[in-house]
């Protein structure tokens, strides 16, 4: 379901954006995603291919590019985990060295691999980050060896006493109320004078973009920031596996270049030397999740849908949007980092399952008839252990693919 082609406008201004490109360009999909302002990939495939028909010119044939390797844990959909290209990691660091100076403080709230890169090369500066991700803290905790690394839900847990600092990279879910929540932290740290890094999603992202862009510029300056400037499209992203995954889903060889996904660089100043709060917020996505993981694999657990391990919908095997506004989405009670989704009952029971397959997989013992004697301990049917046997093999299989199957 393609939310986006619902808004006609919205429609209509990516078929202008079509329409503006050169003969010369235009049959190259690659050429024009990676110019794009944003579109989704599907979306902007199926406009495309209307626009070469009305010019009538054939699609040049191209190569599917090499996917990413990564060594930090694959990206979950449930945290919403894009990351930032070496190029938007570049221009946030400038941006950092020409607003802070030696000694100073910055806080990175949701950027987890921009502070990696910082801890590393900016030695000159204190470096905290703020993160959700359980995981990613872990693996960045690991690898740093301090405590400067903070695992904390905004929004729902406050953030940090007593931490202040004279600039913030944030780059929250791209949903209204995600944004205020970080910025209603950053009011909480960053001092009078200091500047604060946005990421936004760009108007081609989906419809309503610029309705949400003014009143997040309205609420920021309650919460003491002044917009300074935009720069559009100034951040990339690398295509994560879930979303490579989606996108696969819905078309088999589709053409997923590796950073096509852009974003809005809004650079915030701090003007007021008081700490602000908004009025309480009903969050949309608050409920808890337990995770387990098979290898590379993430997958995260919550009691939902009716029965365990069934699909959502009929024949739906993956999700085929990341969108929030899937209405699929509330009967999801296990989801995958490669974007499989199922129904969900016995939490407690699948969880220790896929604990103990992961066990076998370590001692190279994880096979289809222990799957099925482990599960009757659990009191889960055969059904249930092949489908989740069946599961746990080909996500792993995609993602070891994908470049996510290191385990040292
Ligand atoms: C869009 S990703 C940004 C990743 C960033 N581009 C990078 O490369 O470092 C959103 C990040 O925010 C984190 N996150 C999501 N919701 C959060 C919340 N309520 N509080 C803290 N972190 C959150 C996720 O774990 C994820 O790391």
């Amino acid at each position: 379901v393609k939310y986006d082609t619902r808004d006609e406008v919205f429609v209509a201004g990516a078929r202008a954006w079509l329409e503006e490109i050169h003969e010369s360009d235009i049959t190259s999909f690659s050429w024009v995603l990676a110019h794009s302002p944003g579109y989704y990939p599907s979306t902007l495939r199926d406009l495309w291919l209307e626009e070469l028909q009305r010019r009538t010119l054939a699609a040049t044939h191209e190569p599917v590019g090499p996917v990413a390797a990564a060594s930090l844990p694959v990206g979950h959909p449930l945290d919403y985990d894009w990351r930032f290209t070496e190029g938007a990691r570049s221009t946030l660091l400038a941006c950092l060295d020409q607003t802070t100076i030696a000694g100073e403080a910055i806080a990175y709230l949701g950027t987890p691999t921009l502070f990696a890169q910082a801890v590393s090369s900016v030695g000159d500066r204190r470096h905290v980050l703020v993160d959700a991700n359980g995981p990613m803290v872990e693996a960045l905790q690991a690898g740093i060896g301090a405590n400067r690394a903070i695992q904390l839900r905004l929004g729902v847990e406050p953030p940090p006493p007593a931490l202040a600092v004279d600039a913030a990279v944030l780059d929250p879910p791209w949903y209204p109320g995600d944004t205020l929540d970080f910025m209603e932290a950053a009011s909480a740290m960053v001092r009078p004078g200091g500047v604060v890094l946005l990421s936004q999603p760009t108007l081609a992202t989906r419809p309503g973009v610029q309705a949400e862009r003014a009143d997040l510029v309205a609420t920021s300056g309650q919460l003491g920031f002044k917009l300074e400037r935009t720069l559009g499209s100034g951040l990339r992203y690398v295509t994560p596996h879930f979303e490579r995954m989606s996108l696969t889903a819905e078309e088999p060889g589709f053409p997923v270049s590796d950073d096509w996904r852009t974003g809005d660089l809004l650079v915030f100043r701090r003007t007021s030397s008081e700490a602000r709060t908004l009025p309480r917020r009903t969050r949309a996505d608050s409920e808890s999740w337990r995770e387990v993981s098979f290898g590379p694999v993430r997958m995260k657990l919550r009691g939902a849908g009716a029965g365990d391990l069934l699909k959502v919908d009929e024949g739906l095997d993956r999700l085929v949007t990341v969108s929030r506004r899937d209405p699929a989405r509330d009967r999801v009670g296990f989801w995958t980092s490669g974007n499989r989704v199922r129904t969900l009952q016995s939490v407690e029971a699948v969880g220790s399952l896929v604990a103990m397959c992961e066990n076998d997989l370590v001692h190279m013992t994880f096979t289809h008839s222990r799957t099925r004697l482990q599960a009757a301990q659990f009191g889960l049917d055969h059904r249930v252990a092949d489908d989740l046997f069946e599961i746990l093999l080909l996500e792993y299989q995609e993602h070891v693919a994908g470049g996510y199957g290191d385990l040292a």
